[in-house]
């Protein structure tokens, strides 16, 4: 994918949205295409299961192409190479393996093999590994899980990416799924460890990805893709957005049973969150 090549050399990140209906997809669409910026949109297992596997690539690319605008499909999250299977032949453009529960030893072991199989499917496909477990789910969460205190060392990095062939790489940097209340209610940010992200830079010659984006500091946002962050997942605050205008549609038209006239509000504030974010990846003021 030309974007994140681009991306490395004018040290801006894409923004990787999650999607799971068409508001989302659409809004985010919106949101980039207005701003001129390439975007990915990914779909977990969760989310490609409920809006069809096949579906969700179908939706993006006849974006793509009916606009000729860089929107591309990432295969979120996966754990099973079966699912790997499915998603390379569905034709989307990058895939996560996500072994990071797993043993360094066995996570190398079944990364590798994602590699392998997708690449067996599509030479062009993306494969990205993941190292350091940062909790699993986009949601509002009661604690952090300890697990995602420990981070990924550069040493580690490099090895798992010289043994599994990945074309990009998410580490653990402090960095963490889901948001907790406090977050919501804005009283904290997630921080991340800039240093942690320039070290296993320099150790790795590959693209860099940082899942868990929703409630970061906006400063560390800005420090981690000086220091080498390539891509940058946001799902819990476009949910939340989503959420939130569902409920204020539902308010405001008692009676509406058209979701076109429902769903409005909930498009807007995806389409403002997506563009906020955007802007501070793409360093547009
Ligand atoms: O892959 C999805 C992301 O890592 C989302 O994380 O829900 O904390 O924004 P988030
Ligand atoms: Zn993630």
């Amino acid at each position: 994918m030309d974007i994140l090549k681009e991306a490395g050399k004018s040290k801006i990140a894409v923004g990787h949205f999650n999607f799971s209906d068409l508001v989302v997809l659409r809004a985010v669409f919106e949101a980039a295409s207005g701003l001129r910026v390439p975007v990915m949109v990914g779909t977990s297992e969760g989310e490609r299961e409920f809006v069809g596997v096949r579906q969700a690539v179908a939706l993006v690319k006849s974006l793509r192409d009916e606009h000729d605008f860089p929107i591309y499909i990432n295969a979120d999250h996966t754990y099973s190479l079966d699912k790997v299977e499915e998603a390379a032949g569905a034709g989307y453009d990058e895939i996560l393996f996500d072994g990071s529960k797993l043993t360094f030893k066995e996570n190398v072991r079944q990364t590798k093999h994602a590699v392998e199989l997708a690449k067996s499917i599509n030479p062009e496909i993306l494969v990205e590994g993941e190292i350091g477990y940062i909790g699993a789910s986009s949601e509002i969460i009661e604690k952090r899980p300890k697990e995602s205190l420990k981070l990924t060392t550069p040493e580690e990095a490099k090895q798992f990416v010289e043994e599994t062939g990945i074309d990009v790489l998410a580490p653990a940097v402090g960095n963490m799924h889901g948001l907790l209340e406090e977050m919501v209610a804005g009283k904290i940010r997630k921080r991340l460890n800039i240093q942690r992200i320039r070290e296993i830079k320099s150790a790795v010659e590959i693209p860099l990805t940082l899942h868990g984006g929703s409630g970061t500091d906006e400063k560390d946002f800005v420090e981690a893709i000086n220091a080498g962050i390539n891509i940058i997942h946001i799902n819990t605050e476009i949910r939340l957005a989503w959420r939130r205008g569902v409920e204020e549609g539902l308010k405001s038209n008692p009676k509406e049973i058209a979701p076109y006239k429902i769903f409005p509000p909930a498009f807007r504030a995806v389409r403002k969150i997506t563009e906020e974010r955007l802007k501070l990846f793409n360093r547009i003021s």
